[in-house]
């Protein structure tokens, strides 16, 4: 078997798999594709600071340990664009059709079915290590009000939560061939699937203004670059939140 997936840590509850992680990092026990699963976190972390909920046991959350990571900081969106990728991948495998929405949200007909949170630990100019955190609705049946949905709801089936991950951990050997390298290359692809690409939709900046815009693409850097008024933007995270899609 390649190296990702070849250890998994099993946690019955954890605050975060993300932090746990990173402590075994800092304990100096971080092995190369080493997943960290938990039936519950208590305190999961989603991006932008929010919370990641999941019902305990219905789904996955884990995080996976990429060492030697080797990249310069301004690649960062390389390992955004491989995981999402690798998520269309997965889920591919299942029969769903997914769109990634910006900069790494795992759409199902306009509703969430995974998320991603990666941390680097980066030295230097280089990023040493990843700790990627994947939270994928696997069997929950009900979302309280949130915009989200699960594989189950859409097959109408349960799944092994376990069966899934293997699946997954297959998919990033699959992509890497040494179970290491991070592929690089991969835009054309993360455009094709890119949610809302050349649609004009509702954006918000971080100054509260909200506009009509059409996102044109992502730059290198992993920037969303949208058409706002005529002219062409590139925001980062933290400047530009989506707000709904226009008809
Ligand atoms: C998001 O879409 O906001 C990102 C969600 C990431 C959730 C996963 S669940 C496993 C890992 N541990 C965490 O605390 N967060 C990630």
């Amino acid at each position: 078997m390649n190296s990702i997936g070849k250890k998994i840590i099993r946690l019955e509850s954890v605050d975060s798999t993300n932090n746990y992680a990173a402590n075994v990092i800092r304990n100096g026990k971080a092995e190369h594709g080493t997943v960290i699963l938990a039936v519950e976190q208590y305190a999961g972390k989603g991006q932008r600071n929010a919370q990641w909920l999941a019902a305990p046991g219905e789904n996955l959350t884990f995080s996976l340990i990429w060492d030697e990571v080797n990249l310069s900081v301004d690649q960062q969106f390389d390992i955004t664009r491989f995981i999402s990728l690798a998520m269309v991948e997965l889920l591919r495998r299942y029969a769903i059709d997914v769109e990634i929405k910006w900069p790494n949200d795992i759409l199902f007909e306009g509703k969430k079915i995974a998320g991603i949170l990666i941390e680097n630990q980066i030295q230097g100019m280089l990023i040493r290590r990843s700790v990627i955190g994947i939270g994928l609705n696997v069997n929950q049946n009900h979302f309280d009000g949130l915009n989200a949905i699960s594989m189950a709801l859409i097959k109408g089936r349960k799944y092994v939560t376990d069966d899934v991950l293997f699946s997954f951990c297959e998919v990033l050997n699959h992509m890497t061939k040494d179970g290491r390298s991070i592929p690089l290359g991969l835009q054309e692809s993360y455009l094709n699937k890119l949610y809302c690409l050349n649609r004009e939709a509702v954006y918000q900046t971080s100054s509260g203004v909200e506009f009509n815009g059409i996102i044109t693409g992502v730059d290198r850097n992993g920037r969303l670059e949208v058409d706002n008024n005529g002219e062409i933007v590139a925001y980062d995270l933290k400047d530009i939140r989506f707000i709904s899609q226009n008809s």
